[in-house]
C-alpha cells in the first residue's frame, strides 16, 4: 500500500517528534491535539527542533519551511478521515486510548492502517476495539524520536502479513531501523529498561547513592548516554508511572512494581524535564 498522508494522535513529547520526523521524510501529516492550546504548544514544540537543525546546518531553511507546510494541526477528527496511517501518541492509558481510537476509526477510510506507539499497553486489546485489527499494529518510537534510530514493529496474533509489511516500509522510510516484537507488555526495549530505571530509584531510596551519582556511575562506568535519573527526567515521571503500574499489572513481579518514591513524585507535580522539576532542577527558558 502506497503511504502519502499520515496522521498523529498527540502533538506531546511523542506525538510531535513522529509528526517532525514524518513530515521529514516527505509526507502530508496532520496531528490531532484535545485543545487549541496544547497543540500550539508542540507545534511550537517542532518548530523549535527543526530550527535547532538549521541553526546546526542539518537542515537548509528552505527545507524547513517546505516541512513545516507539510504539517497541519487540528483537534478534529475529520481532517484524518482520508490519512493511510495513523500513530496514536497520546497519554500511556487504555480507556483514552480506546476512547480515541473508537472516535478516530469512525470517520478513517476503509484500508487505512492504525497504529499505537503505546510504552506498555499490549496491543490486542487496543485493536479488539476498532473496525480494523488485521490493519493494526504497534509502532513504537524512542525519545528524543528525531534522533534515536530504534522503532519496534509489534504484530498482534490478528495483524496481517501485509500490514507488518507495510509497517516495516514505512519506518525504513522515515530513516530508522525496524525490529519485529511479539505483542507483550514492554515489547523487547522496556521489558528490559524499565526494571533497570526502577531499580534505580529503589537503590535511590535504599541510599546506595545520590542521584548524582549514581548517573554518573552509570555514564562513566557503563558508557551509557543518560543516567537513570536523567533519563527518567527526560521520559517523564507521569509517564514512567503509568508504564510500570501498567507492566506490573500484566507480570505481577516486583521488578515492574512502581516505587513509592516515583509516585509521590508524580502526586507532588515534579514530572521531570517537562514540569521544570523531577530528580533535578531545569531552569525555565
Ligand atoms: N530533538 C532533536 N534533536 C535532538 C534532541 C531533541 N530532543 N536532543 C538532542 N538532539 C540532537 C542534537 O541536536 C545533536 O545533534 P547534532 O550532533 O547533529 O548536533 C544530537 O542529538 C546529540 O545531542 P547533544 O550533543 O545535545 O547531546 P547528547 O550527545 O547527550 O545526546 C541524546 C542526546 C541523543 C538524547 C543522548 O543523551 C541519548 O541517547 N540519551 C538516551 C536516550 C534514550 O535512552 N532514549 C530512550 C528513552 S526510553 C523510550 O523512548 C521508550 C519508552 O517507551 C519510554
Ligand atoms: P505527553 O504527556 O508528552 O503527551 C501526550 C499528549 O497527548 C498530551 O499533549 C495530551 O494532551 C495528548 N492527548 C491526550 N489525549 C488525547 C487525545 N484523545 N487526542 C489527541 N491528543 C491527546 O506523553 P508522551 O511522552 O508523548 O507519551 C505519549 C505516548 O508515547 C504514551 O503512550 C507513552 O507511553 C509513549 N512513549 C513515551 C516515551 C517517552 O519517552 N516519553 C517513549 C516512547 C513511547
Amino acid at each position: 500500500m502506497a503511504i502519502k498522508k499520515v496522521g498523529v494522535l498527540g502533538c506531546g513529547l511523542m506525538g510531535s517528534g513522529i509528526a517532525e520526523v514524518c513530515a521529514k521524510a516527505g509526507y502530508e501529516t496532520v496531528v490531532r491535539e484535545v485543545n487549541d492550546q496544547l497543540l500550539s504548544k508542540g507545534m511550537e514544540r517542532i518548530k523549535g527542533s527543526l530550527g535547532r537543525a538549521v541553526e546546526k546546518g542539518r537542515l537548509d531553511a528552505g527545507e524547513r519551511d517546505k516541512v513545516l507546510a507539510r504539517l497541519h494541526g487540528t483537534t478534529a477528527f475529520e481532517p484524518l478521515a482520508d490519512c493511510d496511517l495513523v500513530m496514536e501518541a497520546i497519554v500511556e492509558n487504555l480507556e483514552e486510548k480506546r476512547a480515541t481510537f473508537a472516535a478516530l476509526d469512525k470517520v478513517l477510510k476503509a484500508g487505512a492502517m492504525l497504529a499505537s506507539n503505546t510504552s506498555s499497553l499490549t496491543l490486542t486489546q487496543l485493536a479488539a476495539g476498532t473496525s480494523r485489527p488485521d490493519r493494526f499494529v504497534g509502532l513504537h518510537f524512542f525519545n528524543p524520536v528525531p534522533v534515536m534510530k530504534l522503532v519496534e514493529v509489534v504484530r498482534t496474533l490478528v495483524t496481517s502479513d501485509a500490514t507488518v509489511a507495510d509497517a516495516t516500509a514505512f519506518v525504513k522510510s522515515l530513516g530508522k531501523e525496524p525490529i519485529a516484537c511479539k505483542d507483550n507488555s514492554g515489547f523487547i526495549v522496556n521489558r528490559l529498561l524499565v526494571p533497570y530505571l526502577l531499580d534505580a530509584i529503589r537503590a535511590l531510596e535504599e541510599g546506595v547513592g545520590s542521584v548524582e551519582d549514581i548517573d554518573k556511575g552509570m555514564q562513566l562506568g557503563c558508557g551509557y548516554p543518560m543516567g537513570p535519573f536523567t533519563l527518567l527526567d527526560f521520559v517523564g515521571l507521569d509517564t514512567t508511572y503509568y508504564i510500570a503500574n501498567i507492566m506490573f499489572e500484566e507480570y505481577r513481579e516486583k521488578r515492574f512494581a512502581p516505587p513509592a518514591l516515583l509516585k509521590q513524585m508524580v502526586q507532588a507535580g515534579r514530572l521531570g524535564k517537562k514540569s521544570g522539576r523531577g530528580f533535578y532542577e531545569y531552569a525555565k527558558k
